[in-house]
């Protein structure tokens, strides 16, 4: 019988590490699957999805740009990606697309199992308005912190994202030069796209303090500008995401293949390859 394929659709995604990791979750569960790395341009997707549901294949996970675009081709969409307005796990059943959002939970279970935070009565800051933040903004008003600021350098785009997340918690916008720094912050969250561009912005230095967490979600082979950035700043810790990607991936193979891999090897793994 022909092994079940998957695979990330984004662009750019060479520098995806996702296929390495369902690999190792495969080979650790005995779990049969092929996974590839699709590199699709925007205004393409849709033909790429729909080629990949029609030649067999049983999920996929989507990836910058395409985080928005595809949820408007699913036919059922998680709560989760519901509310995040974000898809980043396809499943292929029966005909018609399941759509599902793990970037949230992965980040979620990096943050309170394998770093050992508590969010509850935290001050947070989220650094960017675009797909990656809105993924992660519902699951972080679950674990019932004191605040949760949104700054953007586009205003507009931090707004709106208050305005959906208004009725689940404590949420306010701000532009991303002028953050208030009236309270300190227990963590601060890179959900922009900056560093993937090779830019680095002026982010907010006045909002760390020596008892600030700071989170990339972007990672690298090499420490991410805003990673050297937090530390720059005397930030309490400096976190890159790998551990989110290994957990998001954990969270997608679950879906897909209803077994449950054990993230601490592969993210070990991960990081004495990176
Ligand atoms: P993603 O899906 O990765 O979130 P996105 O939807 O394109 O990608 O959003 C990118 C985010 O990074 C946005 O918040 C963007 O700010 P704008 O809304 O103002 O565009 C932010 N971003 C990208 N490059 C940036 C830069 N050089 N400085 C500050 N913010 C930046």
């Amino acid at each position: 019988m022909a092994v079940d394929r998957y695979g990330v659709m984004g662009y750019p995604v060479s520098h995806s590490r996702s296929p390495v990791i369902h690999r190792l979750f495969a080979l650790q569960t005995g779990e049969e699957i092929q996974y590839e790395l699709l590199q699709v341009a925007p205004g393409k997707l849709e033909m790429a999805v729909r080629q990949f549901q029609r030649t067999g294949g049983k999920g996929l996970n989507i990836t910058v740009p395409h985080k928005s675009e595809v949820s408007k081709l699913c036919d059922h969409l998680s709560e989760r990606a519901s509310t995040a307005g974000a898809v980043n796990t396809l499943s292929f059943l029966g005909g018609e697309i399941h759509g599902d959002n793990t970037d949230g939970f992965g980040l979620l279970r990096d943050l309170v199992v394998n770093q050992g935070l508590s969010l509850e009565g935290a001050n947070i800051l989220v650094l960017g308005a675009g797909g990656a933040t809105r993924g992660i903004i519902g699951p972080l008003l679950e674990m019932e912190p004191e605040s949760l600021r949104i700054a953007n350098r586009t205003l507009g785009k931090a707004q709106e994202l208050v305005e959906r997340f208004a009725l689940s918690g404590p949420v306010s916008a701000c532009r991303f030069n002028v953050v208030p720094v009236t309270e300190t912050y227990d963590l601060i969250i890179n959900a922009t796209s900056a560093g993937l561009q090779g830019d680095s912005p002026p982010y907010p230095g006045a909002a760390v303090s020596d008892q600030t967490v700071c989170y990339d979600l972007s990672y690298g082979l090499k420490p991410t500008p805003f990673s050297i950035w937090a530390r720059e700043q005397g930030a309490k810790r400096s976190i890159m995401g790998w551990g989110m990607l290994v957990e998001q991936a954990a969270e997608s193979f679950r879906i897909w293949r209803g077994v449950r891999p054990d993230t601490a090897p592969v993210l070990k793994q991960m990081l004495i390859t990176a």
